[in-house]
């Protein structure tokens, strides 16, 4: 590959608050260095219908404080496909773009990593997923945001849950990680937190809850994440009641809440540097990687790693729930 002329962003899978200033600082840092840039709408979908609009320094304006993503973003089946990709990739030569940044979660980079292996146009990728979920990088853009929604609603539940001395089961997102439940969980002084990292401890619930009980709380809140073996918050819940008849039960499920509103200024800040140091890569010349926050400095990660190794919970984190529950 030659030097790098114009560049393509895209934005895909799950939205995430911040996406939006992460397009501003790749295009901003694009236009800065002197290269053209392309939006991509709809993820990769758009590269297969060639959905391509040009992005000027202006485009980007007044988008920073909002949520969702300005390029629209898909799930896209067929970029799964060899004959997605072909198509993508001659769609991206005619459009001359020589470079792309994609800003999404673990599936996006699997798409771009595979890309890279059969292609010789250089993906970069961003981290945005409210989950917190993709190795390599201490946050993801959006997880702050959406833990900040969790405790803001988490916070309001507690006020009915003492009122009335109940229990509340409150369901998280997170996929198949238990990042917003342990944070949030943490930040809402929550009872007991059912993660998927942590086996089996839907069952342990009575346990969990006895020193609270012994202080006769007024309420309790129990944070399940979604992606838990033993199932959502209603399917635990119900489950329960047999040994928790000494508790009013209610169940409450965030949902898709969770993915909107204007981005938190953490991950504002942390969209704006991830943004600027994917076109840098690019224009150093890098290919098939991430790039990434580690205590606060950016790194880049090859996709392969990013993907195929499992981010572990913060064992302090996990360590103080029960002793900041007695
Ligand atoms: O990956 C982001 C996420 O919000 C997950 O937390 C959740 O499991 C999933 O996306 C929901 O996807 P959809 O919007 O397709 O229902």
């Amino acid at each position: 590959m030659g030097k790098i002329k114009k560049i393509g962003v895209l934005t895909s899978g799950g939205d995430a608050p911040g996406m939006n200033a992460a397009i501003r600082a790749v295009t901003r840092t694009a236009i800065y260095n002197g290269l053209e840039v392309i939006g991509i709408r709809h993820g990769y979908l758009g590269m297969i219908n060639a959905n391509f609009k040009p992005l000027q320094a202006h485009s980007v304006s007044d988008t920073i404080q909002r949520g969702g993503t300005i390029l629209k973003t898909a799930r896209c089946e067929e970029f799964r496909k060899p004959e997605g990709r072909k198509k993508a990739y001659e769609n991206l030569r005619a459009a001359e773009i020589d470079g792309v940044v994609v800003i999404g979660g673990d599936g996006s980079f699997k798409g771009a990593n595979i890309f890279n292996e059969e292609y010789d146009i250089p993906f970069v990728g961003v981290p945005g997923t409210i989950d917190n979920d993709i190795f390599g990088t201490d946050y993801t853009i959006g997880y702050d945001t959406a833990l900040n929604t969790v405790v803001q609603c988490v916070d309001k539940i507690r006020d009915t849950a003492s009122a009335l001395n109940r229990m509340f089961f409150v369901e998280v997102m997170g996929a198949e990680s238990g990042h917003i439940a342990l944070y949030s969980g943490i930040a809402t002084g929550a009872e007991a937190i059912i993660m998927p990292e942590i086996k089996g401890n839907a069952r342990d619930i009575r346990k969990m809850l006895e020193t609270g009980n012994k202080r006769k709380k007024s309420s309790n809140i129990i944070i399940v994440a979604e992606g838990d073996e033993a199932g959502g918050a209603l399917a635990i819940a119900e489950r329960l009641k047999p040994e928790l008849q000494d508790y009013e039960i209610r169940v409450s499920i965030l949902g898709h809440l969770q993915r909107g509103g204007s981005p938190s200024a953490l991950d504002r800040v942390n969209a704006s540097r991830l943004g600027n140091a994917a076109v840098e890569a690019l224009l150093d010349g890098q290919q098939s990687v991430m790039v990434g926050l580690q205590n606060n400095e950016i790194v880049l990660v090859p996709f392969r790693k990013a993907v195929k190794q499992h981010k572990g919970l913060n064992q302090h984190l996990v360590d103080i729930i029960d002793v900041l529950n007695i």
